[in-house]
């Protein structure tokens, strides 16, 4: 079906209009049922064109600047893209054909075309938290630097003693994750965020629940013992007695930490001090939020601290993740590792996070579509092209180094 021309130009309309609601979205109150002039909203619009086939193709006609900021890789990224070799915006396509309806891989991830879908990619309830974590980051502005003598940084980083091409790792995602859209197994799953990962030269993440079936819990540990300890694992906030019995099966993978998810089940500084004193890697809590809960897991005496609302996947209508990093990083930082996640999508994402205190950022929902776009060879490309706007990134805003990053590189 041809389009008329007053067809895009109403498309047009409601893109320009939607993007100006996205700068604004914390403020105003949210209603999904709004159109805008033409009939069309944003929400609207990704959902009619993915169904329309080809949705790709029309998000990205009325979706320019921003799709290309996303999905273009720049040339000459490391082993990214090259003659006869899979790139990325193929593995775009792929990634929606396979994940259509759980997710629109949407040109710009920010929570608005998939709100309402519980159970699936989206932020729990009306997806506000995972929206504000979209336009909080948005909101943090770099200020350029270029009188200097940055012509190359290095983007590389330790974090428990292993060194990573960029300060950037997978978010544990647990295999949830394998049942969108056509799906995938959990072997395909975890081999593809891990192997991805490694790939790219940096760490990949296993998430599970230690009362899955046994057979599946042992496989997926074993992903993580044949990329030599090259990625997190992450259990959820079971009773405590159930994480130790698998102690010693985790303690063997040689994982790079232990990770808790307490935003989705609270622990006490009692049962957060147990699971450090038991485990011999590195314990790291995930979900805070607020200065006096990371107050807390020191106290418990944990390895790093995770700021994150899980994606806004667990509580709605929480404040964006750049807006609470920075009081928690101004007392802890250096203190021990700050990782911290939330809509990172590009190489200037992960430069803000730093800016804003975070020592590492973990990456979910892009490192999902790389996976079900293209596998391990999806998740590297992905990884790679952050790392190559990342290395710009830094020479543009003159800083050679990830120790150098800091707050003078943002506009206040
Ligand atoms: C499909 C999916 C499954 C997830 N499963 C887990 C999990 O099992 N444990 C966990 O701590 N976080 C889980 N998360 C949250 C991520 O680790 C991360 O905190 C969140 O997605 C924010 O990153 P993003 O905005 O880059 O997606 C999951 C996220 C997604 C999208």
């Amino acid at each position: 079906m041809k389009d008329s021309p007053e067809s895009i130009e109403n498309r047009e309309r409601a893109l320009a209009q939607s993007r100006s609601r996205a700068t604004s979205a914390a403020d105003a109150p949210r209603d999904d049922s709004a159109t805008d002039g033409g009939g069309f909203n944003r929400r609207n619009l990704l959902k009619a064109s993915t169904l329309f086939g080809g949705g790709g193709l029309i998000a990205q006609a009325v979706l320019p600047a921003r799709a290309s900021a996303q999905q273009t890789a720049p040339s000459g990224a490391p082993g990214a893209e090259g003659p006869g070799r899979l790139v990325y915006k193929d593995v775009l396509v792929k990634a929606r054909e396979r994940l259509y309806p759980t997710c629109r891989v949407c040109p710009v991830c920010d929570g608005v075309a998939c709100s309402g879908d519980a159970g699936g990619i989206a932020g729990s309830g009306t997806s506000m938290s995972f929206q504000n974590n979209f336009t909080a980051l948005q909101r943090v502005k770099l200020m350029m630097r270029n009188v200097h003598d940055v012509a190359k940084a290095d983007t590389s980083t330790t974090i428990f003693g292993h060194k990573i091409s960029l300060p950037a790792v997978c978010a544990p995602m647990g295999p949830a994750a394998t049942k969108f859209g056509k799906g995938m197994t959990q072997q395909e799953w975890f081999d593809s965020i891990v192997g991805g990962c490694v790939a790219a030269g940096t760490l990949g993440a296993v998430g599970d629940m230690l009362t899955y079936p046994i057979e599946d819990v042992k496989r997926n540990l074993k992903v993580v013992e044949r990329f030599q300890g090259k990625a997190l694992y992450n259990s959820k906030p079971i009773p405590n007695e159930i994480i130790l019995k698998w102690q010693p099966e985790i303690d063997a993978t040689g994982a790079a930490w232990l990770s808790v998810d307490i935003d989705s089940g609270p622990k006490s500084v009692a049962q957060l001090k147990e699971l450090v004193k038991a485990f011999k890697m590195p314990v790291v809590v995930k979900g805070i939020m607020r200065l006096d809960d990371a107050m807390r897991c020191m106290d418990a005496g944990v390895a790093g601290i995770a700021v994150s609302n899980h994606g806004g996947r667990r509580q709605d209508h929480t404040a964006g993740i750049a807006e609470v990093l920075p009081a928690i990083a101004a007392k802890l930082k250096g203190k021990v590792p700050i990782l911290t996640d939330g809509c990172v999508a590009t190489g200037s994402d992960v430069l803000k996070y730093l800016a804003l205190g975070a020592d590492i950022v973990m990456v979910g929902r892009h490192i999902l579509r790389g996976a079900y776009g293209g596998g391990a060879e999806g998740v590297a490309l992905f990884m790679n092209k952050m790392r190559t706007e990342l290395q710009s990134a830094m020479v543009l805003t003159g800083v050679p180094s990830v120790s150098k990053i800091d707050s003078s590189i943002l506009y206040v």
